[in-house]
């Protein structure tokens, strides 16, 4: 029969070597925080039940994690070790059986699949405790795992090692799965040790064994994954790491990016083929490229869907919004949430639009701010059109039917309605609706003054 399981993820530490407030475990890496890179693989071993420690600014770990149904948090007031942390979820674990996979919150790019295999050794060697290994060129840092003619006997912590112990290459990843009844226990045994006077969950393998319970091990043949994060430098190689991996694996689909090493891409992003990635493009979130678009230089999106065939010039600011096929954007337009371009319409530089859409084949090419808009199909809206879509209390609309022609300089006051195919004329001030075919024209009359240069002249 298989096992229930049950995942806790240890997230408590202030992460001092990052030397900042923010808690260590919510640092991202291209768009998600660490500790839900954690969380998400950890799907994969089916928990019963998900418990995360929280202790350093655990309100912002638990609200950063609020939507996430189901998630138990318990609080580590005082962050006294890894083995210390763990003892906090006891109440949750008296009596229950099965097996209890421990992760650690910064260690971020653990794959499924090696957790998968953790817990089905695990189960099937009846181990009370099995330790995820990993050999690494540069163990600096890590516990290392002392063995005696092949049996783990010890981990010893990078602090606390000799110099022949330094040398071992095999490290603990901080990751682990044990059988629930003899642990709790066995926590207790554990007292203080190291410069800091830490109660270090790994110093289970020797009381385990005193024990007579069986320690194994896995060691993983992709040791990148287990990389903890401690310090902001080790964050941004991380970063640059899981950077190149989507690079990539986008490459590979067909995706043609110039320049990898300035190109940020998030992990979720899709990316279809024939696409050109200029460099230092940024796609965020959840955001989907279509097929054969370009994508110029200094281009932000952040969860959009931009379809196929779309261009985006230099210098673009696009926010939750959506661009059909065809359409293109910039250089230097500003697509605010809610902002949709259907099939082949433009917005040109110096474009902000915001909960507006423009329909097929119109075009808003120069200098407009588009805001609370629903614009029709081939309208022209002139260099300069800006809606008037706020009064200072209430956001307004502005109606734009299809085949109107704005011309330049042109204030449209919402909420008004440009009826189809009617012209506004250059320079107006749009307050009243514009009947369909009708020319709207609100300026003032020129009066030329003959001379007027002249005169002037003469009587200064
Ligand atoms: C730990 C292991 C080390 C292993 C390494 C792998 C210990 C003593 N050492 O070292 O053998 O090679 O991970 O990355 O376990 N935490 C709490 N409460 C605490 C202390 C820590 O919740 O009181 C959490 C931290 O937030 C972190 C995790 O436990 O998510 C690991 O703690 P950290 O201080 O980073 O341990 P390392 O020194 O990296
Ligand atoms: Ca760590």
């Amino acid at each position: 029969m298989r096992r229930d399981r049950h995942v806790i993820i240890l997230a408590a530490g202030q992460g001092t070597r990052m030397s900042c407030r923010r808690p260590k475990a919510l640092h991202k890496l291209a768009g998600q925080s660490l500790i839900e890179r954690v969380l998400r693989s950890s799907i994969t071993t089916n928990p019963v039940t998900t418990t995360v420690v929280v202790g350093h600014e655990s309100e912002w770990v638990q609200n950063a994690l609020a939507h996430y149904a189901g998630l138990r948090f318990i609080e580590q007031t005082a962050q006294l070790g890894t083995a210390h942390a763990l003892q906090q979820a006891r109440p949750f674990f008296e009596g229950i059986q099965g097996s209890l996979i421990v992760l650690s919150g910064d260690v971020p790019r653990i794959r499924r699949s090696t957790l998968t295999a953790l817990v089905k050794k695990h189960e099937a060697t009846g181990a009370a405790a099995t330790i995820l290994t990993a050999t690494l060129s540069r163990p600096f840092g890590y516990g290392r795992v002392v063995r005696s003619n092949g049996q783990i006997i010890n981990i010893v912590e990078e602090a606390d090692a000799t110099e022949t112990q330094r040398q071992i290459n095999e490290v603990n990843s901080g990751i682990y799965a044990f059988d629930i009844p003899p642990l709790f226990k066995a926590l207790e045994q554990i007292t203080e040790a190291g410069p800091k006077h830490e109660r270090y969950l790994p110093t289970l393998v020797p009381v385990y064994l005193r024990q007579g319970l069986r320690v194994a091990t896995v060691d993983t043949k992709t040791p990148d994954e287990i990389r903890g994060i401690n310090s902001q430098t080790e964050l941004a190689e991380v970063s640059s790491i899981v950077r190149k991996s989507k690079n990539e694996e986008l490459m590979a689909a067909g995706v043609t990016i110039e320049d990898p090493l300035t190109t940020y891409i998030d992990d979720e992003v899709t990316v279809g083929p024939d696409t050109i990635i200029r460099p230092g493009v940024r796609l965020e979130g959840r955001t989907t490229v279509g097929q054969r678009c370009e994508l110029e230089s200094w281009v932000r999106v952040v969860d959009s869907t931009i379809e196929d065939d779309c261009i985006i010039r230099n210098c673009c600011v696009i926010t939750e919004s959506h661009l059909a096929s065809g359409s293109s954007a910039g250089p230097f337009a500003h697509l605010r949430p809610g902002s949709t371009l259907e099939q082949g319409a433009r917005v040109g530089n110096f474009v902000e639009t915001k909960r507006s859409r423009l329909g097929q084949n119109s075009k808003a090419n120069h200098l407009s701010y588009l805001g609370d808009a629903t614009i029709g199909d081939n309208v022209n809206v002139g260099a300069g059109t800006i809606t008037c879509n706020y009064d200072g209390v209430t956001k307004k609309q502005t109606v734009i039917a299809d085949g109107v022609f704005i011309g330049s300089g042109t204030q449209l006051v919402a909420p008004v309605k440009l009826e189809q195919d009617s012209y506004v004329a250059a320079g107006s001030c749009i307050t009243d609706d514009v009947p369909s075919g009708a020319l709207g024209i609100a300026r003032s009359h020129q009066q030329n003054k003959e001379n007027w240069v002249e005169k002037k002249r003469k009587s200064g």
